[in-house]
């Protein structure tokens, strides 16, 4: 009431002043109350002792009203208002270990005391490659990257307020775990090594995944395979001029001429050898037995011997394949004929069966 007649005459003033020459300053004086609008700009409102001065933004209250362009009200709900709260994720903002591959999907959460709306950015370290933040539902979404790094990044609430509250955040990305996918075959262990695995194999398995049996995996003397190249295939008195890398299996075949004639396949490394094959170089010229003597250093040669006994393996017109009693870990392998069917001294084609050391 006391203040619609302020304005009231307020407006009556006005008019009267505009209608005369310029003033400095429009002063209402009320019994203890003063309304001054000066012309520069500022406008005083003053009071009696204990008065009270209320601005009412309209009858009915739908109103508002505006300082400097903004919602007084909002302005004040600006200021009491209280910054959002982070959840606790755990000790350290750690959110988690990842491995390469993995589907990260974790959701970050701040509150507003207010109870309005939470966005979220990134302000400060680096997200995995591969990972985003969605800033409306604050889910760290995507594939964990390959590679092996320990990210920090902070990330940054705001509510509706523009109130903010920070929160650093790590998360440990791995090489993908190569051994998940269960690689080794015939119950070979798995073992975890820098982004790769290795298996160690049972016996008598061998290769990256265990998937060679050793004793009838060739070593690749073979005519096939040729892994063991013709200059680690060397002989003692062959007959004529056989070359000793023609007594591959499959192969040309290497001729001796007694019992002191020998074939000799470098391997190349120290390897697992399971057995030998002796092949016939025809119907009528063929090894019908022999031993075996093996070295590491190509100086020191043993038999092949089992419980002291020299093994003799018997072959004849056709191929055979000779398991060794007990594997042998051997670089030089020696043919030695004992006895043969042919005029001309000892026939032999060979191969080394086996599987790799580090295979094993
Ligand atoms: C407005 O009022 C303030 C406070 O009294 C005063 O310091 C200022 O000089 C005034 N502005 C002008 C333009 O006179
Ligand atoms: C002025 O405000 C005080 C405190 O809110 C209140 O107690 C008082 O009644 C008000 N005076 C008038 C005249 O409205
Ligand atoms: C309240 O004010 C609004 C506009 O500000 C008007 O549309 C409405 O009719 C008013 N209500 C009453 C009950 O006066
Ligand atoms: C992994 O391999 C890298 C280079 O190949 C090497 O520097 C590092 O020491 C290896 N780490 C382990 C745990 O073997
Ligand atoms: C020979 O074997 C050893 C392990 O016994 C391995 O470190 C090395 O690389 C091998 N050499 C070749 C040429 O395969
Ligand atoms: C290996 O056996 C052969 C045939 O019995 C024999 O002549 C030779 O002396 C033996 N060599 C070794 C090193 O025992």
């Amino acid at each position: 009431m006391f203040w619609i007649m302020i304005v009231v005459s307020l407006l009556s003033v006005l008019g009267l002043s505009t209608a005369s020459k310029p003033f400095d300053a429009l002063v209402i004086h009320r019994p203890h109350v003063d309304v001054i609008a000066e012309h520069n700009g500022n406008i005083t409102l003053l009071s009696g002792i204990n008065g009270n001065i209320s601005i009412l933004p309209g009858a009915n209250e739908t109103g508002s009203v505006y300082f400097d362009g903004e919602d007084l009200l909002y302005l004040i709900k600006l200021v009491v208002s209280l910054p959002p709260v982070w959840e606790e994720h755990s000790p350290f903002g750690y959110v988690g270990e990842f491995h390469s591959g993995d589907r990260v999907n974790i959701q970050l959460k701040a509150t507003d005391p207010e109870g309005t709306k939470i966005t979220y950015n990134l302000i400060g370290g680096e997200l995995p490659p591969g990972i985003k933040l969605d800033p409306v539902s604050g889910i760290l979404k995507g594939l964990a990257p390959n590679t092996e790094d320990l990210f920090t990044f902070t990330i940054r609430a705001t509510d509706a307020h523009g109130k903010q509250a920070d929160n650093v955040f790590k998360m440990l990305i791995r090489g993908a775990n190569k051994c998940d996918s269960n690689p080794c075959t015939h119950e070979g262990q798995c073992h975890e090594g820098n982004g790769s695995y290795t298996c160690r194999c049972a016996h008598p398995y061998g290769g990256r995944t265990c998937n060679l049996d050793c004793r009838s995996n060739s070593l690749g003397v073979r005519q096939s395979l040729r892994w063991i190249p013709d200059a680690q295939m060397t002989a003692h008195k062959s007959n004529g001029n056989s070359y000793a890398y023609s007594g591959r299996r499959d192969g040309g075949s290497w001729h001796g001429v007694d019992r002191d004639s020998w074939l000799q396949v470098d391997l190349g490394n120290v390897t697992r050898v399971y057995g030998t094959v002796m092949q016939y170089a025809g119907s009528r010229s063929y090894t019908s037995s022999y031993y075996l003597q093996y070295s590491t250093d190509g100086d020191n040669f043993h038999n092949y011997t089992v419980a002291g006994q020299l093994t003799q393996f018997s072959a004849g017109a056709s191929t055979y394949t000779r398991p060794l009693p007990e594997p042998i870990d051997a670089r030089f392998v020696r043919f030695h004929p004992i006895g043969w069917y042919s005029s001309y001294g000892p026939y032999m084609r060979v191969d080394v069966l086996g599987c790799h050391y580090y295979t094993l």
